[in-house]
């Protein structure tokens, strides 16, 4: 039977007397059939207030890249906490865990802590002017940078107001957003080298700094093409602006250099979150010793109460530690699980016919689902994407997968921990077996 969900609805109805709309953060919203109340977490099993139990794919949005409550960190948090929750002032351990950080990250030469990614960015691209004394950020379409003014110009533009193919858009899709703020960008599309070329040419000597998300996992997934990584690197330091890599969902996920190591590049800045902390508010900005100059001089302001808390260093430490351990198993162990649930997936969808297209490395993965008449081959960006996925029908294999126990994320990313195994990966295929055949024969009734 699939499962259902009344003590999360009835949680639901309570919390819209209390929290505005019901939840802590917007994309919260989008679980259907209602967002889930959730009692505690193993590895990579979950159980809900219902008691349903899931395989999650979701894993806190990626950050939970060791898996639920693992005993390690709660030993390492528990005998933090009884020496001490925060000081707001230094402590052996912030030493501790950015020397792991210099040794696995070979361009996090110094490094600087913030509570969330969303921060972290922000001080980059405050970094990046006051480096080079100019005002724009070139980024691209469908990158998401966080949830601030700064970090969401041009992520999702709206069909109607795109832009041509060579001047996207700088829309921001939140209303309270000082308009000025659109004015300290440009937007480009991702993974065309010559467009990127040309936009950067368009406003040379005007740009401080190109940000990107090495692999587009905010939307579809999408690998660098070659030479995309060699090119930002080229023109950056051609004109002097700085290539600012956003690895909080890549970081430590591909491995201990992160992504800049799977795929080879050297940025001049990093941003770091979800996975550095395992699912506390950590996150960091790590950079060569250039590109964190004004911080060194105090030009830079750069400050928070809660930076460098105890405990999320406590876990920091432990989680670092886990990847160190793994050596080269990872990400080889996640991507090679990825891989076969990927292919899993396409059989299943290819048995009930479904035009189901998973796309991106493996350890990491979206779940493209192609709408009827619109062709084969792989989503090429942003565009392509909006105008190739069939959102509503994704949503819908969404919903029959999270009521036979497996729990993607709501857009259709999928992330493999370091504690999935290969019995959870058949396990999981066997669960979708029954969605997948749920979804097909409801679906073209329900659309
Ligand atoms: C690539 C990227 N950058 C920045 C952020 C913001 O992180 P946080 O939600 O921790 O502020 C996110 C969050 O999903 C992200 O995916």
């Amino acid at each position: 039977m699939p499962y259902t969900f009344a003590k999360s609805q009835e949680l639901f109805r309570r919390a819209q007397n209390s929290i505005a709309a019901g939840v802590n953060s917007g994309i919260r919203k989008m679980e259907a059939p209602v967002p889930l109340y959730f009692a505690r977490g193993s590895g990579p099993n979950l159980w809900d207030v219902d008691g349903n139990h899931y395989l999650d794919f979701q894993l806190g949005q990626g950050a939970l890249l060791y898996g639920h409550a693992p005993a390690g960190m709660a030993e390492a948090i528990g005998a933090q906490a009884k020496l001490g929750t925060h000081w707001a002032a230094q402590c052996e351990l912030e030493i501790e865990v950015a020397e792991r950080l210099q040794k696995m990250i070979p361009s996090a030469e110094l490094v600087r802590f913030n509570n969330s990614a969303t921060e972290v960015v922000l001080a980059a691209f405050r970094l990046a002017r006051a480096h080079t004394g100019r005002k724009l950020i070139l980024r691209f379409e469908g990158h998401y940078h966080g949830w601030a003014d700064e970090g969401l110009v041009g992520f999702a533009n709206p069909v109607a107001s795109w832009g041509d193919d060579e001047n996207p858009a700088r829309t921001h899709p939140s209303k309270g957003v000082i308009p000025e703020v659109l004015d300290q960008f440009v937007v480009a599309r991702w993974n065309d080298v010559e467009h990127l070329r040309r936009r950067v040419e368009q406003f040379r000597g005007q740009i401080a700094a190109i940000v990107f998300e090495p692999v587009l996992c905010n939307t579809c997934c999408l690998e660098p093409v070659a030479g995309l990584m060699a090119t930002i690197r080229e023109l950056c330091d051609r004109d002097g602006m700085l290539m600012i890599s956003d690895e909080t969902i890549t970081g430590f996920r591909f491995g201990a250099a992160c992504a800049q190591g799977y795929y080879g590049y050297k940025p001049d800045l990093t941003i770091l979150g979800k996975a550095i902390g395992g699912g506390t508010p950590f996150a960091a900005l790590a950079g060569t010793k250039a590109a964190m100059a004004k911080i060194l001089s105090g030009e830079v302001v750069h400050a928070g109460t809660l930076n460098a808390n105890p405990l999320c260093l406590a876990a920091s430490k432990w989680c670092l530690d886990e990847v160190l351990a793994l050596g080269s198993v990872h990400p080889s162990q996640s991507q090679e699980l990825g891989r076969s649930l990927m292919a899993g997936l396409v059989a299943l969808a290819h048995e009930y016919g479904v035009p189901l297209r998973p796309q991106g490395p493996g350890l990491i993965f979206h779940a493209v689902i192609l709408k009827p008449g619109v062709g084969e081959g792989a989503i090429r960006d942003y565009r392509d994407y909006v105008r190739r996925h069939d959102a509503p029908r994704w949503a819908h294999l969404r919903r029959c997968l999270l009521e036979e126990g497996v729990r993607a994320i709501e857009r259709g990313l999928w992330s493999i921990s370091l504690v999935h195994t290969r019995s959870d990966i058949d396990e999981a295929l066997g669960r979708a077996t029954t969605a997948f055949r749920r979804h097909a024969a409801t679906w073209l009734a329900a659309a």
